[in-house]
Parts: C-alpha cells; structure tokens; sequence
C-alpha cells in the first residue's frame, strides 16, 4: 500500500521504520505421509500458485477462492515449536483435538508449524487446554488467541526421540543460483517461465497470509464483532513475489448488514452508535484503536505505527513470526476490487503472469521500484503497464476493462462509493485470446513499447485499452481503473520516468543484438532475460547530465560498444562474476 499514501509516508523516516522489518529466509518442512508421497507434495505444493489455473478447467472465481482460504485459515493454529521435535508425536498430541488436514513447519528466527484441523471445533478444543504462560519477571498480558507456544514437559528425557523436521528451502533464489538458472535455461519463454516458478507465492506461503489476516481478524474482532479482516493486493491478485507485504483491510461493512432482513413488525431496530463528523475520521479513530490494541496484545505484532494522515490512513506492523511487513487499511472495497481484475487478468492467459513478474524483477534490478515510498513507479503500476500493453497487442492477449464489464450480469453489479466497479467475476465466460506470440517476443515488444511511448502526452488507460490524452501533467498517467479521475503513478517524477524509458530502451537494443549473436549455452555467459537483469551500462552514467543530442537508440548503442571494447567487465561477462539483483 505503500504508493497511496505518498504524500504523507515520505515524511516518516521510513528508511529506518523498514529496517524494523523482519524478513526471514522461510525454510518449510514436510507434510505428513510416506517419503515418497512428501517429496511429491512438497513439489506439487511449490508449484501450485492461487491461480496455477492454467490447463486446470473450470477457473475458481476470485471470491470462491477468497472464500475457501478465509474458512480454511479459521480452522488453522499456527505453533512456535522447540527446535527438535518429533514431528510423529508432536502430530499425535495434536489429534487429541480432531482430525488434522494438512500441516508444514517453517523456520522464522526459529521453528513454527501451521496446522490445519479438519473442523473448527478442534481450535477451541485445543485453546481450552492451553495455559497463559506464568512469567517470573514480567507480566503476561493474557490473550487467548490461535498462535501457541509448544514446550517440552521434560525436555531432557525426550531428547534422544527428538528430531530435525525434514526441510526443504521455499526463499526466493540467490542472485547467483537465478543466473545460473537462468543462462541454462533453453529458450527465453524457459527463462520467462523459471523466473516466475521460482519467485511466484508457494501454497504454504499463501496459507500463511490467509492465516496471518485471520490471526489479526479475531484481535480486531475483540472490539468489532463480526468483522472480517480481507487480504488484498499481491498476496491475493497472482502477482505476488515471495516476501512481498502483505496488505489487509479490515472490513466492517457486514457487520449488522445480515440482521435487516430478519427484522419483521412495524419497527426497525438500529444500534445505538457514536457519530464523528467524516468517514475519514471515523476510518482514522477505528485503525487508532486497532493499532493500539496490536501493539499491546497482538502476539508476535511488532513495530506498530499508525499512518494516519496518509491518504488512505493505514496501521503497518512486522508479524514477527509469519515474517510479514503487513498493511492494515480499513474501508478500502476499491483496492479489493483492483485486486480482483488482476486476478481476472493474471489467470486468463498463462504469459501474463511470466511477463509481469520479469517486468517487476527487471525494474527491482535496476532500482526503477523500491519498497520506501517515493517517487520511484511502483509494482502495481508496472503491472498495469504490463496489461495495457497486452490489450495493446493485435489481436489482444487481455481484454479491456470496458470489455468485462459488457459481459457483466446483475449479480456482478458493484458500485463503490460512487464508482461503477462492474466486471464480469466468471472467468470460464471470457473468451481465450486467440494471439499465439511467444513471451520472447512480447518482452521485447513490451520494451520497445515503452521506450518509444509518448509519454508525454499520453495516458495509459486499461479501461479502454487505448491512449489517452493526458488530463493533467503528471509526467506518467496511469489512470487508476475504478478512480477514474485518479492516477495512480502521480508520485512519479520526469527523472524516473526518464530512467524507465532510458533502460527499456537499452533492453530492447540488447535483446536485438542477442538475435544476431546470441552467446552459446556452453560460454555459461548471461543470455536473454539474465543479462537484462544485470547492471545496466547506463547506471554507470549520470543520467541527469545527459545531453540528448542523438536519438536515445544511437546513444545507447554507441555507448554501449564504448564500454565493451574498452571495460575489462567484458571478462567478468565470460567468467560469470556478474550478479544479479533481483531481491526485493
Ligand atoms: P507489491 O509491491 O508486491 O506489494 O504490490 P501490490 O500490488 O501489493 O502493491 P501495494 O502493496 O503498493 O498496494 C496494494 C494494493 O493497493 C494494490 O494492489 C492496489 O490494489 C492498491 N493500490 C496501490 N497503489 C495504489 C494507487 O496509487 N491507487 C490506487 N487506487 N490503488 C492503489
Ligand atoms: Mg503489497
């Protein structure tokens, strides 16, 4: 969330509230079941994404699958276990309290295990035998809530039984081992694809996020009863990167809303309420509250800061044990709307995604997006860079928002606060695109698309899927799909508007010459997608002091002949030191 409130967050010292985040190497461990079938799990559970849809008929619609997790990650506790433990027993004691679907362990600054019951009662069930820990300097502020904390009744005498969880590794890839993967990879749609296999979210990962919003819903839900807590954004639009934030609003729409219509009798009954002068001030105070109570009692919350002034007031705190930066907002139905026509986008057409996430890992490796707020373009509006362009594409690759919304039906009918957010939900009802242009040649289009685009004049527009003249003078214009007079790249200045287009153009001009003289698999040097990713010849150069006195492509070019025949970095290219940085 971090572009809508630009204004305000980069007056935080948000350099240093960032360096509180903990962002943990996630090691996940086994499933229960023979060898065999944990190795097959584990693979097909790492490679499964929210949407890994494709050639999988029908396609869940985005609420059916907002709902199944929501109602799984109620039936699920997440335990802080001792380092050791046997994994047999430690399933056993558990059983006690109902039959258990499916677990993992993770590692977070120590050993954690999620577990799923097969029923909900199994939760309480287990609540009504755990203890409020007694503490012999401090106080224990006593919470009954669905994170544990297991012990060892006699931890020396149950050494020997004890042992490490099997493990396998779900962080992102290295810079090293993503080059390597990247340089043996066989053609550039492999290299497109591998990219986004090893970065995409991974099942335990997304159960995790469901997890973590439901462990906030039933803090929240000490002051509002029935309220829900909704993830949204990358964690839920099939865009996210492994260790992206994840943003929650809390939903308080519902509550009361269920109980109109049982109301019979000539009278109406209403709850006594407290009236504020705005809903911003009342969206203000409800976040105050809730950021107060996380700090004081939500376990494993850390690092509480109330945003309040931001243009959409948020509360953002690290969860310390799933290792989540997360974002709370509340009254923010449009974002989930936005999340939901990605999701459309990102499940239609399986290149979508595996262009998206080399756009979003080729912008981070050149410091075009940054996780501090400012006037760097953010990973959303990459990503409806992305879908305009594919709207773009003859004959398109993705329909234009206008499109969904004329095969829209009643039931999809949705006006936010004013703005007609209507979009057909049934992704089995859009017609596939019939445009069979491979991702290699879409990556390249997609740089010289927008190393030629003017940007000066036009507005990117998916709604339309057509340029727009811009409607006022922002130096990029993306107009935010639902806001309709809103854009949501404002925070961008020409100078980093200028880097984009410099370094798309610079892409376009490698990958062309790669198509002359592509280096051959054995010379192990970066090809294709791994040497976009690294350093650009012009982050070399001060790209403010530029004179443009030849076209941007002979400039480029002549510069980069330049620094190949006279840098000894020509070497480096052949004995693959050069890294790649992709990490966020
Ligand atoms: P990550 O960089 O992976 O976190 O991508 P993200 O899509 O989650 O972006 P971010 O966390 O910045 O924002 C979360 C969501 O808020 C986005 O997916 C959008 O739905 C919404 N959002 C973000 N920025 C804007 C904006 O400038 N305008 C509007 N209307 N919505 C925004
Ligand atoms: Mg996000």
């Amino acid at each position: 969330m971090a572009a809508r409130g630009v204004g305000m967050l980069a007056r935080l010292p948000l350099c240093a509230q960032r360096s509180q985040v903990l962002r943990p190497t996630h090691r996940l461990f086994s499933c229960p079941g023979t060898v065999a079938a944990d190795v097959k799990r584990e693979e097909q559970s790492s490679r499964n994404v929210e949407t890994g849809s494709e050639g999988r008929t029908p396609k869940k619609k985005f609420s059916e699958v907002q709902k199944e997790r929501r109602e799984q990650a109620q039936r699920t506790v997440l335990i802080r276990c001792p380092n050791k433990i046997s994994e047999k027993k430690f399933l056993k004691y558990l059983s006690q309290h109902g039959p258990i679907n499916s677990h993992f362990f993770y590692e977070s600054f120590g050993l954690y295990a999620v577990v799923e019951f097969s029923q909900k009662e199994s939760v309480t069930s287990l609540q009504n035998v755990t203890r409020t820990p007694s503490m012999e300097t401090e106080a224990a502020i006593p919470f009954k809530s669905r994170f544990f904390n297991l012990k060892m009744k006699n931890p020396s005498s149950q050494t020997s039984e004890q042992s490490c969880v099997q493990s396998s590794n779900h962080s992102p890839p290295s810079n090293k081992k993503l080059s390597e993967l990247l340089c043996y990879a066989e053609s550039m749609d492999d290299q497109l694809n591998t990219l986004l296999k090893e970065f995409q979210l991974t099942e335990e990962d997304i159960k995790l996020r469901y997890l973590t919003c439901s462990l906030i819903e039933d803090l929240a839900a000490a002051y509002f009863q029935d309220c829900t807590v909704r993830p949204f954004g990358s964690s839920v639009n099939s865009f996210g990167k492994l260790g992206c934030d994840l943003d929650m609003f809390l939903d308080l729409d519902e509550i009361g809303k269920l109980s109109t219509n049982k109301t019979s009798g000539n009278f109406l009954m209403e709850f006594q309420v407290k009236n504020v002068p705005s809903e911003r001030i009342a969206t203000q105070k409800i976040l105050s509250v809730i950021g107060e109570c996380l700090d004081h009692f939500g376990p494993g919350c850390v690092g509480v800061q109330k945003i309040l002034n931001a243009r959409c007031p948020l509360v953002r705190f690290s969860h310390q044990a799933s290792g989540f930066q997360c974002d709370l907002t509340t009254n923010n139905r449009i974002a989930l709307k936005s999340s939901e026509l990605l999701y459309i986008y990102g499940t239609l057409d399986s290149r979508v995604r595996a262009l998206v996430f080399s756009i979003r890992c080729w912008a981070r490796a050149h410091s075009l997006t940054s996780s501090i707020p400012g006037s760097w373009i953010t990973n959303f509006s990459l990503t409806m860079m992305v879908i305009f362009f594919l709207q773009r594409r003859s004959p398109p690759i993705l329909p234009t928002l206008d499109y969904l919304k004329t095969l829209a039906d009643a039931e999809d009918k949705c006006i936010i606060e004013g703005h007609n957010c209507t979009f057909i939900h049934d992704l089995n009802r859009i017609k596939p695109s019939g445009n069979t242009e491979t991702l290699e040649s879409l990556l390249k289009e997609f740089f010289e698309y927008f190393g030629n685009f003017a940007f000066n004049k036009n507005s990117i527009n998916i709604r339309q899927g057509r340029e727009q003249n811009k409607p006022e003078s922002s130096p990029l214009h993306i107009q935010n799909p639902f806001e309709t007079s809103l854009n949501i790249s404002k925070n961008v200045n020409q100078s980093q508007l200028q880097k984009f287009v410099d370094l798309a153009q610079e892409s376009a001009w490698i990958l062309s010459q790669e198509d002359k003289d592509r280096p051959s698999p054995s010379s192990h040097q970066p090809w294709g997608l791994a040497s976009l990713l690294q350093p650009s010849v012009l982050s070399s150069v001060s790209l403010a002091k530029k004179k443009r006195k030849k076209p941007a492509s002979e400039r480029i070019k002549n510069l980069l002949e330049s620094i190949k025949s006279s840098s000894p970095e020509n070497d480096t290219h052949t004995n693959g030191k050069r890294t790649v940085s992709t990490q966020a």
